[in-house]
């Protein structure tokens, strides 16, 4: 009798553990199949598992290929930086499976401004220069929003959990180049900037104001800076 009831409260505690697990991470799911090569049109289609699938008989060795990744981006824009990114848009055999890679430039100083992947952790790895790499907590029970810095160097890797504030410096004189690889076909970007004060349409002045605790004229005049 006692020993059935604390049986009973083990598997009770074990099913709210796992159910617990299941609503805090939302992750890709598992793939159903060997692959699941994303398409745009209706034509071809074989069947549905959150995207569309190219009937496998079409699918060739292209679908699982990108090339350009060796091919250094423009970064003279204004902050020095420039991503390639290798997506399920980009790739489209990487459709739920779970997994991306971008190349990022860095220009000497320049800067991958804050913002967040709502999707997907990512691991970023030096392949040359040097990067000042930083990360936000999320707000704690204390309050606090802990920042997490490290300088990395070549071969160094840091990594950026899932739905959390990051952003990157290149503290070197000359250029420098990262991968970035993350656990989601698709990790989607949310620059924080240009969603605060560049959204479309602009939020209310008055709120961000009180939100950033500023005069109003800064705030119209980041909404300038950031607006279309
Ligand atoms: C990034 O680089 C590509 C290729 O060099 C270029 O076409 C694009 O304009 C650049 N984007 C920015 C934001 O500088």
């Amino acid at each position: 009798m006692m020993k059935g009831s604390v049986l009973m409260y083990q598997v009770a505690t074990v099913a709210l553990l796992a159910l617990a697990c299941s609503l805090a991470f939302a992750y890709d799911p598992s793939p159903l199949q060997d692959f699941c090569v994303a398409v745009d049109k209706y034509d071809f289609v074989a069947f549905v598992n959150g995207k569309f699938c190219k009937d496998p008989k079409n699918v060739k060795a292209e679908d699982f290929f990108f090339s350009g990744l060796n091919i250094a981006t423009d970064t003279s824009g204004q902050l020095g930086t420039n991503a390639t990114n290798v997506f399920v848009d980009q790739l489209p055999g990487l459709n739920t499976l779970g997994i991306s890679i971008a190349r990022i430039d860095y220009a000497p100083y320049g800067v991958n401004p804050p913002h967040i992947h709502p999707l997907g952790t990512e691991l970023l790895i030096v392949l040359e220069g040097t990067l000042l790499a930083s990360f936000v907590t999320s707000n704690q029970a204390d309050g606090e929003n802990r920042l997490f810095t490290k300088v990395l160097n070549a071969g160094d890797v840091y990594v950026f959990p899932i739905g959390l504030i990051h952003f990157q410096m290149n503290i070197g004189k000359s250029k420098a180049i990262a991968l970035a690889s993350f656990n989601s076909q698709n990790p989607g970007v949310i620059t924080i900037a240009n969603a605060v004060f560049g959204s479309e349409p602009p939020i209310n002045p008055d709120i961000l104001t009180k939100a950033f605790q500023v005069d109003k004229n800064l705030i119209e005049y980041l909404q300038k800076q950031f607006g279309k």
